[in-house]
């Protein structure tokens, strides 16, 4: 793949000279690769943050093909020179950009130059998620076949784009995201289905349809509609917002305020790249669990809990009485506890072998 992009690189990056303008639905095409590697392009400013930022222009009939495109750069001087409204054209080349090998690409415009604004203040509506399209709830990806879907093996993302097949957003998740890459949209109303992340990264899905919706809002792992694990694929991962706010700390089933944003691929996922961070508008309490094993008097019968005790050690007594109190009562004693993330004999040192002391 890589050796075919270079040589496409270097075909048009011929023709580059001549100035011929393209247009980002053009760029985008409607498959996982861009056809084109670019000159000269012109649109909207949508978004912008630190690393880059996102034009739109005006929109193809075809619902596969993504008006949206992110420019990459980080030189606070040529950010400078661009604010959200600016109709702006510039000049750079197409790339198809990978973090490695088995995650999809980005198609992205790197090094823009000759960056003239044409107007300001204009507007881009942004598509409502939800209202306009909504994901696919239960099919990844066209090659996610056999019994195991989207859990077989290789598991490897980039395979996709091996066969680059026309997207097929209406059946196919990782086909819609990638639909409406670099596209400013709406996702109203979210509800969270896990603790943020260590970068304040939050997973979500918005105001559309979803399966396996579980009393706390959360989404269980059901079967999908050909049997195999549904990959729960209408979610969504709210990033940093571009503004340098910060996300609010989450758990699961708490909503968000409407969140207006771009979407981009990145880390092997599709985001929705918020403008500005969302507020939240209710958390349910942090209640646990009632129960979680069943009592058994039946002698035949062996109780297994499983808990992770989270870098437990031995000079940490108040973590170990919380711990021994959750086994106790939530766990309610069972004959076996498997535990994980325990300091061994060295203490907090990594090493390969463990030595319990
Ligand atoms: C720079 O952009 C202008 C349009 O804004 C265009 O007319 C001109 O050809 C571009 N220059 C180059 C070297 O491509
Ligand atoms: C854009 O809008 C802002 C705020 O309404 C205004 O201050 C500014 O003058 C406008 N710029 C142009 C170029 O119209
Ligand atoms: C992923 O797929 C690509 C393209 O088919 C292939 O070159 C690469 O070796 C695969 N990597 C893994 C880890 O399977
Ligand atoms: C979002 O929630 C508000 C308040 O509950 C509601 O009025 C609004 O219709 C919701 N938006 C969408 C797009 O469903
Ligand atoms: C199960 O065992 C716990 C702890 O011994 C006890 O509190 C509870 O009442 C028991 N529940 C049932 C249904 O027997
Ligand atoms: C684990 O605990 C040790 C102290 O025993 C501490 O130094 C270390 O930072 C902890 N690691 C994490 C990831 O919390």
């Amino acid at each position: 793949m890589k050796t075919q992009f270079s040589a496409l690189t270097f075909l048009l990056a011929c023709f580059a000279t001549k100035a011929a303008s393209v247009s980002i639905t053009d760029i985008q095409g409607n498959s996982f690769l861009s056809p084109l590697v670019g000159q000269f392009v012109e649109g909207i400013v949508t978004a912008k943050g630190t690393s880059g930022f996102w034009i739109q222009s005006p929109p193809s009939d075809d619902v596969r093909v993504s008006n949206g495109l992110s420019i990459f750069t980080s030189t606070k001087t040529i950010l400078a020179q661009v604010n959200l409204g600016d109709l702006v054209s510039l000049n750079g080349f197409v790339n198809e950009f990978h973090t490695d090998a088995t995650v999809l690409s980005v198609t992205e415009i790197g090094s823009p130059s000759n960056i003239t604004v044409l107007s300001s203040n204009n507007t881009v509506t942004p598509i409502v998620l939800g209202v306009d399209r909504s994901p696919p709830t239960q099919l990844y990806s066209a090659l996610d076949t056999g019994p195991n879907g989207f859990l077989s093996l290789p598991g490897n993302t980039s395979q996709v784009e091996a066969v680059n097949v026309p997207l097929q957003p209406s059946l196919y998740s990782l086909d819609f995201w990638e639909s409406l890459e670099g596209q400013l949209v709406t996702v109203p109303n979210s509800t969270v289905i896990n603790f943020q992340n260590s970068f304040g990264e939050i997973w979500a899905y918005g105001e559309w349809p979803v399966t396996g919706k579980n009393s706390r809002g959360g989404l269980t792992l059901t079967a999908n509609l050909v049997g195999q694990v549904d990959a729960n694929p209408e979610t969504i991962i709210i990033g940093s917002p571009l503004d340098g706010t910060k996300n609010p700390k989450v758990t699961i089933g708490t909503k968000l305020t409407t969140i207006t944003g771009v979407i981009q691929y990145q880390f092997g996922f599709y985001y929705i790249m918020p403008l500005t961070a969302p507020a939240i508008v209710s958390s349910l309490p942090a209640a646990s669990p009632t129960t979680i094993t069943p009592n058994s008097t039946d002698a035949c019968v062996v109780v297994i809990g499983y808990y992770n005790v989270e870098n437990l050690s031995s000079t940490s007594p108040s973590h170990i009485n919380a711990i021994a109190t959750h086994i106790a009562q939530f766990l309610r004693t069972p004959d076996l506890v498997f535990v994980q993330e325990i300091q061994d004999n060295n203490g907090p040192t990594e090493c390969d072998l463990g030595v319990a002391r």
